[in-house]
């Protein structure tokens, strides 16, 4: 594995990789790797078939620009040691790792990407230009790779939506893969973020997805209210836990709409707060 924090090296190896007839797959992640980043790795090498085919570039950059004045980039976990030799074993080729200054030279973007209206809601109503930074960046990053393939995972549903618009609306020639959720086996979907959680908070955390499966359920059995959905997972996680809910939200999977009546294919989506630490999480179904 080659390891670059500079664009111009990360792209003298793309163009090496391109003259050998290889198929050029981005992984963007912000690092503190765990088996949902690091599955999303086998899978490119896995559904290739010729593993000498595939060349596997995976960048870990905390974005600033996706951070909140008061959310948490400064304590993000960072530890690229641990982050390079996980990524190697997973067979990733070139593990780019960015500096601020690299991707931000003049301290600053002017241009910014804005995915309107499906980045102001759910999670973009809370955190708000979240996903014009996520934009941006996964924007900056395919402008520097031109990836054949960039894989996301459905665990941030939204944030593949946005994406998956950005690249519609702006005629970007990548193909999006949505990869599944990786979970623990008590079904906490894997996060870096999880490592924030306190031994209390981590033990009752699983009710996410539990809560999750059960609103699931009462649509696969009928139920068609999504008022009925929300309020019972809101009461499965309040009464179960001491997790305060920022959202639970039931949606059009294609467009994030709302439902008046639920049909077709749906997520449920939702936020909750376990101490200082925000865990969100979504379920997608057919009605
Ligand atoms: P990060 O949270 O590090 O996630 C990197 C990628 O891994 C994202 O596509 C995310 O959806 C996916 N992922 C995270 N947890 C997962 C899980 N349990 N199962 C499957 N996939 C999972 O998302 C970001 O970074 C950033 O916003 C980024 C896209 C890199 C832009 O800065």
């Amino acid at each position: 594995m080659k390891i670059t924090e500079y664009i111009s090296g990360l792209r003298e190896n793309i163009h090496l990789a391109r003259e050998q007839g290889k198929i050029i797959v981005l992984i963007p992640t912000m690092g503190h790797l765990h088996y949902g980043h690091l599955s999303m790795v086998e899978n490119a090498r896995k559904d290739d078939g010729d593993r000498e085919k595939v060349y596997i570039i995976m960048s870990i950059f905390v974005n600033p620009l996706q951070f909140g004045e008061n959310e948490d980039f400064d304590r993000y976990p960072r530890n690229l040691v641990r982050d390079s030799r996980l990524a190697q074993e997973a067979g990733v080729d070139m593990l780019f790792v960015p500096s601020v200054q690299e991707m931000y030279p003049d301290g600053q973007s002017l241009t910014t990407i804005n995915v309107s209206r499906i980045s102001e809601i759910l999670c973009g109503s809370k955190r708000p230009g979240h996903f014009q930074g996520v934009a941006t960046i996964v924007n900056k990053l395919f402008n520097i790779v031109l990836p054949d393939i960039a894989y996301f995972g459905q665990k941030d549903y939204q944030q593949f939506i946005v994406i998956n618009k950005m690249v519609k609306d702006l005629n970007i020639l990548v193909q999006l893969i949505a990869f599944p959720t990786v979970r623990e086996q008590d079904g906490l979907a894997m996060s870096s973020r999880n490592s924030y959680l306190s031994s209390e908070e981590r033990q009752q955390a699983p009710i996410i997805y539990q809560s999750l499966r059960e609103g699931a359920v009462l649509i696969t059995e009928g139920e068609t209210d999504p008022d009925v959905i929300i309020t019972t997972i809101k009461d499965r996680i309040s009464k179960g836990s001491k997790g305060k809910i920022e959202y639970v939200e039931v949606r059009n999977a294609h467009n994030l709409e709302r439902f008046e009546k639920i049909e077709g294919t749906v997520v449920i989506s939702l936020a909750v707060w376990f101490g200082s630490t925000r865990l969100i999480d979504n379920i997608l179904l057919e009605a």
